[in-house]
């Protein structure tokens, strides 16, 4: 069965930076959509900046609070009479869960249950749930499709496949509606600077060594972040209930030759010396259970609801380096 017109929504650490893209999508495009709140306890991860060119829109309301205040939820979900919860609130970086696991248990499996208690008093609410790649671990050769077995290797990771299995045990004890996404690495604009992407273009920018894990040989799979938030407005519109969607870009890269490639176009961009960026690349110490390859499948969503990334890495990453290039000049 597919989902009802979504007219009323709730959208968890929506001043993310996938949280942001979604929110800027779903306002900015012509949609069903009458009321969207954004629930966000505003942590350093947090962004407001981001959701500056939809703040005057009258749809749009912000609330600064916490996923796990259940009375909150409550009356957000009554006063606005929801009927679509988009799950995106997380702690999300692997190198803090592996130096404080604790609180992504909290944030990542506490807090999902808590919105699932709340969905379990008004099981009209669809819920979708903002998954990732990381919990099918590693794959050397070959592929993830959306019945691959869980095998996480981070605290994070594990925390996000806990709560996976909370939205599917929900789903299935107390017949609620679910659909749940796994994406691969998401790059664009406004995404904070600890992550890859945009700590390398920074540090370029500043002539700051560029720190890359044992010998950058770790392959990631580069997702655009818009083409992230179609994928997960197209699961709400058309996807089944109780389904798994894998969003992938086919875009895989090792860690060493993407930094390679930005310090090129950066050079390029900022007329800066090749070789003196090139010379900032230092190798430190591996992180701790760092999963070599991760790669996803995508070809459910592309044979079932007609989805395809819209921007190829090269577009995707010009349009990221010149964001980032204008807001630290
Ligand atoms: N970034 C990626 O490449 C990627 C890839 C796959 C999946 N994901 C998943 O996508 C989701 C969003 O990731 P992101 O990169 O935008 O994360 P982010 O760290 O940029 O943003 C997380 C947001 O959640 C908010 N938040 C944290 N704890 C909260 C709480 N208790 N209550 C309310 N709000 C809270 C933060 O303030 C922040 O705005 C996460 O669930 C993450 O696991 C991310």
């Amino acid at each position: 069965m597919s989902q009802q017109s979504i007219k009323r929504i709730l959208v968890t650490g929506g001043a993310g930076f996938i949280g942001s893209a979604f929110v800027r999508y779903v306002l900015g495009q012509k949609s069903s959509v009458e009321k969207l709140i954004n629930l966000d306890k505003l942590t350093y991860a947090a962004n407001l900046d981001s959701l500056a060119s939809v703040e005057g829109d009258p749809r749009y309301v912000f609330i600064k609070g916490d996923i796990q205040n259940g009375p909150l939820v409550e009356e957000l979900v009554r006063t606005h009479e929801i009927d679509t919860i988009v799950h995106f609130a997380a702690e999300s970086h692997v190198d803090r869960s592996i130096s404080d696991p604790r609180l992504f248990y909290k944030t990542n499996v506490e807090g999902t249950i808590s919105l699932l208690e709340i969905v379990r008093r008004f099981p009209h609410i669809h819920f979708h749930h903002i998954s990732t790649d990381e919990v099918y671990g590693s794959i050397e050769e070959g592929t993830f499709f959306e019945d691959s077995p869980y095998r996480p290797n981070s605290p994070y990771a594990a925390s996000k496949a806990a709560s996976d299995h909370f939205v599917r045990a929900y789903a299935k004890t107390y017949n609620l509606s679910v659909t749940l996404s796994h994406s691969s690495n998401n790059y664009g604009p406004h995404q904070y600077r600890e992550k890859f992407i945009p700590r390398m273009i920074y540090n370029c920018l500043k002539k700051e060594q560029l720190p890359v894990y044992g010998k950058g040989i770790n392959v990631r799979d580069w997702l655009f972040v818009e083409d992230h938030a179609e994928a997960i407005w197209l699961i709400l519109e058309k996807g089944k209930r109780g389904e798994h969607y894998n969003v992938g870009a086919n875009s895989e890269m090792r860690n060493i030759d993407l930094l390679k490639m930005l310090i090129e176009r950066l050079a390029d961009v900022q007329g800066d010396n090749l070789n003196q960026l090139q010379s900032l690349i230092t190798h430190v110490e591996d992180r701790p259970g760092h999963d070599l390859r991760y790669s996803l499948s995508s070809k459910k969503l592309e044979s079932d609801l007609g989805w395809e990334p819209k921007h190829p890495f090269d577009l995707g990453i010009e349009k990221t380096i010149q964001w980032y290039v204008d807001a630290w000049k």
